[in-house]
């Protein structure tokens, strides 16, 4: 793993606190956090499966459309605004290490992409409205896994370093 928390400037060590954060206050922000980022990773790979299956059962599109905004929705914001909570309340900060700065830019667009295309691209498909959804639901949700995976990554990792604004 990279950089810890345990050191560095402003980590609050002696104190007690993770810049205003305390640990236990800290580790229930990241258990929500995980549970939220790496949970929408994983009904990811459901509706990738169901986007393989809806092409010979359009029905299931009702199914992906009540996922998308049930499931997939809330899990997308709990885990942006968990993770801002999370750089704001500790060290990291949201714009001091390269690593939170790319997550936060690329979970946005996720999050914007997942709430105006994906689940519009859902709502009409299960309408009927268009034909064959199929194919862009298969191209965003394979996107969408190898950017949070690649997130994942960069949380495991942390590499990069700090930004101009340390
Ligand atoms: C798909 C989106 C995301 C995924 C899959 C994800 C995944 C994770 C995971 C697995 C960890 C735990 C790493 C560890 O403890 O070793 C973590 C921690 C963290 N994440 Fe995220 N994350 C996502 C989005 C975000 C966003 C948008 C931000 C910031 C705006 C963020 C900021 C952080 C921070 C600061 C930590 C470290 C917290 C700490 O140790 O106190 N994450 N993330």
């Amino acid at each position: 793993m990279g950089e810890s928390l345990s050191g560095g400037r402003g980590d609050g060590v002696g104190t007690g606190t993770l810049c205003g954060m305390k640990p236990k206050v800290r580790k229930l922000w990241l258990v929500l956090h995980v549970v939220s980022s790496v949970g929408w990773l994983g009904v990811t790979v459901g509706m990738l499966v169901l986007a393989l299956a809806a092409f010979d059962a359009p029905q299931l599109y009702e199914a992906m459309s009540l996922l998308g905004d049930l499931v997939v929705l809330p899990l997308a914001l709990t885990a942006l605004g968990t993770g801002v909570v999370l750089s704001l309340g500790t060290k990291w900060g949201l714009v001091k290490y390269r690593w939170v700065l790319v997550k936060f830019v690329l979970t946005v667009v996720a999050v914007v992409a997942t709430t105006f295309s994906l689940r519009s691209g859902l709502h009409e498909a299960a309408d009927g409205v268009v034909g064959a959804a199929g194919a862009d639901v298969l191209v965003a949700s394979c996107v969408s896994l190898t950017l949070y995976t690649f997130n994942t990554v960069l949380s495991v990792f942390k590499p990069w370093g700090r930004t101009r604004w340390a």
